[in-house]
């Protein structure tokens, strides 16, 4: 079985230093032991660049990025600015930026080829709503193509061919209401994309991870297909242990 990706998203928290030390420490001994996966941690901007330089054993993810290199943008960071600081993943197109920032899919392919450029692994969201889900499955993968088509508009205009597109299955519907999508029909959308990217356009092999509601009750289900690559973990990978348990899925199933 290939090394699982766990990512740690742990979107605008904590809220102090302190405790984002003391939690990022604990994951980073529990994946020092961790066999089979590849941990990455996205705490906020605030405390990310201080916490890279300082644990080990895991890598480190960004939350966002933007598409310029540098000038008068107030409030951005460059995808070369996370490049030199230590970060090697950044986190694109999440569905609360899209809901809340209101960044569109002409936005997030910009953040997507300027991080890409920048050599930085991207981890781009995709998912689909409720009311589409509630058609079902055909019509989720419907919406994620359309979505896939134009977050990766121009991609393969990039030389060399990248290898660091993951992308990250985020139903919507799933996402911290505590009712995971069924990781057959996970796998069957991770499939799906997969292939959807392999023909000439865009000739990649992006892995596929998946996001919402996971827990270390269900990581195990969620991890034994082979075309789920890894997990997403929102409110899970806030709590010390719980994500310890995640990490360390292999040994508790
Ligand atoms: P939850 O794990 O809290 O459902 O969040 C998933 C998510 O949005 C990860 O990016």
């Amino acid at each position: 079985m290939n090394r699982k990706i766990l990512v740690a998203n742990w979107k605008m928290n904590p809220q102090t230093f302190v405790e984002a030390e003391r939690l990022a420490k604990a994951v980073s001994d529990a994946a020092r032991k961790a066999k089979g996966v590849e941990v990455v941690l996205c705490p906020p901007f605030t405390w990310l660049t201080d916490l890279s330089h300082k644990l080990k054993f895991v890598s480190w993810g960004a939350q966002d990025t933007f598409w310029e290199e540098r000038g008068p943008f107030t409030g951005e960071t460059s995808p070369a600015m996370l490049k030199n600081s230590k970060v090697d993943y950044v986190i694109i197109g999440h569905s609360e930026r899209r809901r809340w920032l209101h960044e569109t899919d002409q936005m997030i392919n910009k953040k997507v080829l300027a991080a890409l450029r920048a050599k930085l692994k991207v981890i781009l969201c995709v998912g689909e709503p409720l009311s589409v889900r509630k058609k079902g499955l055909q019509a989720a993968k419907n919406f994620v193509k359309n979505q896939l088509q134009k977050d990766l508009k121009n991609i393969y205009n990039l030389k060399p061919k990248t290898h660091n597109l993951i992308i990250a299955y985020e139903p919507i519907w799933a996402i911290g209401t505590g009712k995971p999508d069924d990781p057959a029909e996970t796998a069957e959308m991770s499939r799906f994309i997969k292939e959807y990217l392999k023909p000439k356009t865009y000739n990649l092999k992006p892995k596929v991870l998946y996001g919402g509601s996971v827990t270390s009750l269900n990581i195990g289900r969620i991890l034994e297909y082979n075309e789920i690559d890894g997990a997403l973990v929102g409110g899970a990978s806030l709590k010390a242990n719980e994500f310890k348990k995640i990490i360390q899925w292999k040994s508790i199933r």
